[in-house]
C-alpha cells in the first residue's frame, strides 16, 4: 500500500446506480479528468437510429461506431450535462439520452466490434491517467491496471426511483414501473453478454448505495483516494 492519490479511478455499476454523479464529483475534488464511456455507446445507438439502420444488423451498427468520430468535449451549458457528445460537429447531448436511445443502447453495446472500437479510444485516454473513468467494464477489461477500482451497486427498484425523481426534476413526466422494467432488462443484457460483461472485478471496492445518499457515497470513495 502506498500513500499516493490513485491515478486512475474506474467506477462500474449497474444502469443508474449514480455513477456519473459519483464520477464527476470525484474528478473535480481531485482536479482529474472525468470520462463516462456510457455516452460513447449512447452516442453510436443515437446514429443508429438517426440513419435509420436495424440495430440488430450487427456488421452494419459495428461498421458506424468503427467510421463515425465520436468527439466527447467538456461541458459547455450548465443545463445538468456531465459532458458535451458531438457527432460529426453537432452537439447530441440530450439525444443520447431519449427513451429511444434508452431502449436500445445495451443491444449496440453487447456487440464485440463496437466494444472494440470504443474500448480502444477509451484505453487510450485513460492510460494519461488523472482521470475518472466510468462505465460497465472499465476495472475489469478497458483499464484493469486501475489504481482504484470501485463498483457502485444498489437494488433496481432504488435505481428505478433515483432515475424516476432524475427524470421528473428535469421537467419530464415518466413512469416508474416501466422505468424499473427497462432497467432490469438493460442489466439483464448487460450482464450477460458475452464480452465484458458487467461484473465487479476482483480487486474492486463494492459500495452499495442503497442505503447512502449522493453525499455518503462520495465521503467513501474520497476516502479510498487518500
Ligand atoms: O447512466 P446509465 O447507468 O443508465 O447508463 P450509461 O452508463 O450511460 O450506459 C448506457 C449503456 O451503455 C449501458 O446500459 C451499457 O449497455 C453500455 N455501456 C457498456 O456496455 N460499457 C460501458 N463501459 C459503458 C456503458
Amino acid at each position: 500500500m502506498t500513500n499516493t492519490t490513485p491515478s486512475i479511478i474506474a467506477i462500474d455499476g449497474p444502469a443508474a446506480s449514480g455513477k456519473s454523479t459519483l464520477g464527476l464529483r470525484l474528478a473535480q475534488a481531485l482536479n482529474y479528468l472525468f470520462f463516462d464511456t456510457g455516452v460513447m455507446y449512447r452516442a453510436v445507438t443515437w446514429l443508429v437510429l438517426d440513419r435509420s439502420v436495424d440495430v440488430h444488423d450487427e456488421a452494419a451498427v459495428t461498421a458506424l461506431a468503427e467510421n463515425v468520430p465520436i468527439d466527447v468535449a467538456p461541458s459547455s451549458a450548465e443545463d445538468g450535462r456531465t459532458c458535451d457528445v458531438l457527432v460529426e460537429g453537432k452537439d447530441i447531448t440530450w439525444e443520447t439520452r431519449s427513451r429511444k436511445v434508452e431502449s436500445n443502447v445495451s443491444i449496440v453495446a453487447a456487440y464485440a466490434g463496437v466494444r472494440r472500437a470504443l474500448s480502444q479510444q477509451q484505453r487510450r485516454i485513460g492510460q494519461r491517467g488523472r482521470i475518472v473513468m466510468v462505465g460497465r467494464d472499465i476495472g475489469t477489461v478497458v483499464l484493469p491496471e486501475a489504481d482504484l477500482k470501485i463498483y457502485l451497486d444498489a437494488t433496481a427498484e432504488e435505481r428505478a426511483k433515483r432515475r424516476y425523481e432524475e427524470i421528473l426534476a428535469h421537467g419530464s413526466s415518466a413512469d416508474y414501473h416501466e422505468i424499473l422494467a427497462k432497467v432490469k432488462e438493460r442489466d439483464r443484457i448487460d450482464s450477460t453478454r458475452d464480452v465484458a460483461p458487467l461484473k465487479a472485478a476482483e480487486d474492486a471496492v463494492v459500495l452499495d448505495s442503497d442505503k447512502l445518499n449522493a453525499d455518503q457515497v462520495f465521503e467513501q470513495a474520497l476516502a479510498l483516494c487518500k
